[in-house]
């Protein structure tokens, strides 16, 4: 069987969804489960665009050297050399450069002619080269360019040695049968294509980034773009795990293959959602938490009597294994690290310790433990590097009484309160916060789900706050949905004061 290379964008494409700023210890811990699901390429970031992105590339070529680590460059010589800089040391590097190349984007974002951006994309190529072996080259928006044109950039780049030609639907405007012609027509009017490896990389946005992305295997592509959960500008990217899974499933008419470790599947979607805020929808192929469940009685009969009536894949296949122990008050030590280490979440010895004493607390609140609530456990530990934490919170709230909160934080070890009222209990305790810190944050999106099923699940809260121009997104868990309410705006605080989005104002912190 052909094999075709995964190339997962998550930390570069993924990390440009409104609301996600991962710092690199998250982008590192990212790095390393997309090392192990067995992606071939892992495009680790932007490296001019900030310094975060440039430490958060730099950090993941020392440290990942089992898979090629990518940075993306605009064809210019700042970008280049910067992403070379983030870059070298690595131990597989890949520069990755583009440029638009349809109409509408030549003309009114960059303003150049045709001739003027081949011979661009040809310069960029060629100092990349000049760096290192390993060249992609993107002509962006090209499902909307002109064959021709397309094809006479590419012929250019690979005379001057880009080794990976990258043929993106970038504004998700392609339909499946048309974006294959479009790409065979392409491939045939390239010279030297024989001699580079073809990728695709398919945006969402009319809900065909999978069927655009497989209709490209057929044509014979070599390489497909992609993000886990299919996080990504705008309405994302192709999802990593339905593109394996529909390769995997129906390998009976694709005949391609990947390398990606399919059990490790679950766990890097959990991961990727938890570090980055972004919720899994409910009934979302391969991950969600419907996607194996069977509600209907006709379905569940047929399941019964034969798995395959209804079940096109098992929940194994990508690393959901049945609970056979429950835990609770009762567990000791061993069984709780032994689940931590059968679920892929290895805590160093204090770091078990922490979430232990945190775990007992939790087992003491609810009846049972799940898997659910171990990921949340472990999520709390980032409080401990965070410069603000919550002390103490009091809140009331209820009919005809104005809703107060009382928020007291630790600000870089220094104890602060403040209390106001605001339009419910949330409103009034992020008010607090924001009084208590000098902030002024906009709540953009907030949403509360139960993190698992029954009467004492715990609330899962994920906000999306506006600090001046920039969005960042925070998640919280407790068995109180006011609790879990601040502790993911705090998040979104501690987040945006990392970036320098924020100042604690002077005052506040004497
Ligand atoms: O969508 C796109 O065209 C991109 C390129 C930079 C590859 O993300
Ligand atoms: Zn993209």
């Amino acid at each position: 069987m052909r094999r075709i290379d995964i190339f997962d964008t998550t930390l570069r494409d993924g990390e440009q969804s409104p609301g996600v700023a991962l710092n690199s210890d998250e982008k590192l811990q990212i790095a390393r489960q997309l090392a192990k699901l067995g992606v071939n390429v892992l495009e680790a970031g932007f490296p001019i665009a900030s310094p975060g992105d440039f430490e958060g590339v730099r950090r993941i070529a020392q440290e990942v050297r089992s898979v090629s680590v990518a940075a993306l460059a605009r064809a210019n010589v700042k970008d280049i050399e910067r992403a070379w800089e983030a870059l070298s040391g690595g131990e597989f590097p890949r520069i990755h450069t583009f440029i638009a190349t349809s109409p509408i984007h030549m003309l009114y974002k960059l303003q150049k002619s045709p001739q003027e951006v081949l011979e661009q994309a040809i310069q960029a190529v060629k100092l990349a080269k000049s760096k290192v072996d390993n060249v992609e080259f993107s002509a962006e928006d090209a499902s909307r360019s002109d064959v021709d044109f397309l094809a006479q950039v590419f012929t250019g780049v690979i005379k001057v040695g880009a080794t990976v030609i990258n043929i993106p639907d970038t504004v998700g405007y392609a339909t499946p049968e048309e974006y294959a012609a479009f790409l065979r027509a392409v491939m045939e009017r390239t010279s030297g294509i024989e001699k580079v490896k073809v990728s695709v990389h398919c945006h969402n946005d009319l809900g065909l980034a999978v069927a655009n992305s497989l209709a490209a295997v057929g044509v014979g592509v070599h390489q497909l773009e992609c993000t886990i959960n299919g996080i990504g500008e705008r309405a994302g990217n192709a999802a990593l795990e339905e593109l394996v899974m529909a390769l995997h499933t129906r390998r009976d008419k694709f005949c391609v293959d990947t390398s990606i470790v399919k059990t490790e599947l679950a766990k890097t979607s959990r991961l990727v959602s938890r570090l980055t805020g972004m919720v899994i929808q409910h009934n979302k192929a391969i991950v969600g938490k419907n996607a194996f469940a069977h509600e209907s009685g006709i379905h569940q009969d047929g399941i019964l009597k034969e798995r395959s009536t209804y079940e096109i894949m098992t929940p194994s296949d990508i690393g959901v294994e049945a609970e056979t122990i429950v835990l609770g008050k009762h567990s000791g030590r061993h069984a709780v690290h032994q689940r931590f280490t059968d679920l892929g979440l290895e805590l160093e010895e204090s770091q078990f310790e922490e979430v232990f004493s945190r775990f007992k607390i939790l087992a003491d609140r609810k009846h049972e433990v799940t898997t659910a609530d171990l990921f949340s456990l472990v999520d709390l530990k980032a409080e401990k590097e965070d410069q603000i934490v919550l002390d103490s919170l009091q809140v009331s709230s209820g009919t005809n009484i104005t809703p107060t909160a009382t928020v007291r934080l630790m600000v870089n070890g220094q104890r602060l309160e403040d209390a106001t009222c605001g339009d419910g209990p949330v409103d009034a305790a992020f008010k607090a916060i924001d009084k208590v810190l000098g902030t002024k944050g906009k709540l953009i999106h907030y949403s509360l789900q139960a993190i698992d099923g029954g009467e004492d699940a715990q609330g899962e809260v994920t906000v999306t706050v506006k600090f001046g121009e920039n969005l960042v997104g925070g998640r919280g868990v407790s068995t109180d949905i006011i609790e879990a309410s601040v502790l993911g705006y705090l998040e979104a605080v501690n987040r945006a004061c990392g970036r320098g989005w924020i100042k604690i104002q002077e005052k506040n912190v004497s």
